[in-house]
């Protein structure tokens, strides 16, 4: 079984990827970017283009096999330019996504928007697969689907389109997008669609996404799905790795866990916060701007401090680097660890 990082925008950038594997070691399989926009124009924006530049990555060892850009496009022919910039930088696998909920992304037919025009989505792929398969100028090309947009019995059309393909692995986040992150995921409904899937002679390796946040969690949906942790194989009705998001943010050993290593230490959170505060203060101008970053962090962090509405308010208001530091350095003195 393998562990994916999931792609999250504005938190799963180059800093957080570097540091997360220099403090917490290999045991994540593959980190997914966030979103690269392919637009018309065939430019990336400078940030987007930056976060996949090898250099950047320095925690990879000049390899780029463990990172696999995802790539936003409205249609073919954007998605498959960008698909070979990221195969010249050196990249074997992008990522298409078919799933963000946000609506300036929906109605701009791209992510999400997507799982509610099949049959456009049918010739976008088939565009697509057309322009890469055998080539080697293109990557291998992953799929991060939802169930579906509105009604989770769309993901059996979905899923027959998607078998149609030779794509490299099948993400699947149990969820639709009118679900966008809340509620339990539906996995009696992602188990229809990986039935549905192999019916319809798909080949690819399956992924499950969605709120694996611990050991208890993972164990549980890991039961439900019938799934072997043992198996390296996709069989029928099985999937070979899950992806993780929001549970590797509020527990960053997560991963290391679930392969039968130790549990987060304090000290380790501590060594973790502190090269991510100095990660982004290289990527981003200004204290405040980078206490903003961590906060995104803290908002998940903060489970393993007890009783510490106080000490969290003090991170929350500092404004410099020293208040930060400070504010940090006392929640660690001051709240038991959990
Ligand atoms: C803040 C945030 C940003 C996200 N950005 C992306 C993204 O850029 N691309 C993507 O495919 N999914 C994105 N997602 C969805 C996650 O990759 C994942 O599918 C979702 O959080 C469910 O998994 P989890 O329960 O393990 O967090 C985002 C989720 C969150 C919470």
């Amino acid at each position: 079984m393998k562990f994916y990082y999931a792609p999250m925008e504005g938190i799963t950038l180059y800093p957080l990827r570097n540091i997360h594997r220099e403090v917490f070691g290999e045991w994540v399989d593959s980190y997914f970017t966030p979103f690269l926009t392919a637009s018309h124009t065939h430019h990336f924006k400078n940030r987007e283009k930056a976060d996949v530049l090898p250099e950047k990555n320095t925690a990879f060892n000049g390899s780029l096999k463990q990172i696999v850009p995802q790539i936003m496009a409205a249609n073919s022919e954007n998605f498959t330019w960008a698909a070979g910039e990221m195969k010249k930088l050196g990249y074997d696998e992008v990522n298409l996504n078919l799933g963000c909920p946000a609506p300036t992304v929906v109605n701009r037919h791209k992510g999400a928007g997507l799982l509610a025009e099949p049959e456009y989505l049918d010739r976008m792929l088939s565009e697509i697969f057309d322009a890469v398969s055998g080539k080697e100028t293109f990557p291998e090309i992953s799929l991060k689907t939802r169930l579906g947009f509105s009604d989770p019995k769309e993901a059996e059309a979905l899923m027959k389109i998607y078998a149609g393909y030779p794509v490299k692995e099948l993400i699947i986040h149990a969820r639709v997008r009118e679900d966008y992150y809340a509620g339990a995921p539906r996995l009696d409904e992602f188990k229809e669609a990986v039935s549905a899937y192999r019916a319809a002679g798909g080949k690819a390796d399956i992924s499950y996404n969605g709120n694996i946040v611990d050991i208890a969690s993972f164990e549980r949906i890991k039961n439900e799905l019938g799934i072997d942790a043992s198996c390296s194989e996709t069989q029928m009705g099985e999937v070979s790795s899950v992806m993780i998001g929001r549970g590797l943010l509020s527990d960053p050993s997560l991963v290391r866990q679930l392969k039968g290593g130790s549990a987060l230490l304090p000290d380790e959170l501590k060594r973790y916060l502190a090269k991510l505060y100095d990660a982004y203060a290289g990527y981003i101008p200004e204290d405040r701007n980078v206490i903003f970053k961590m906060l995104e962090h803290w908002a998940y962090l903060h489970v393993h401090f007890k009783d510490s509405d106080k000490c969290l308010k003090q991170i929350r208001k500092s404004r410099s680097r020293a208040e930060y530091h400070a504010a940090v350095n006392n929640i660690f003195a001051e709240c038991e660890f959990v």
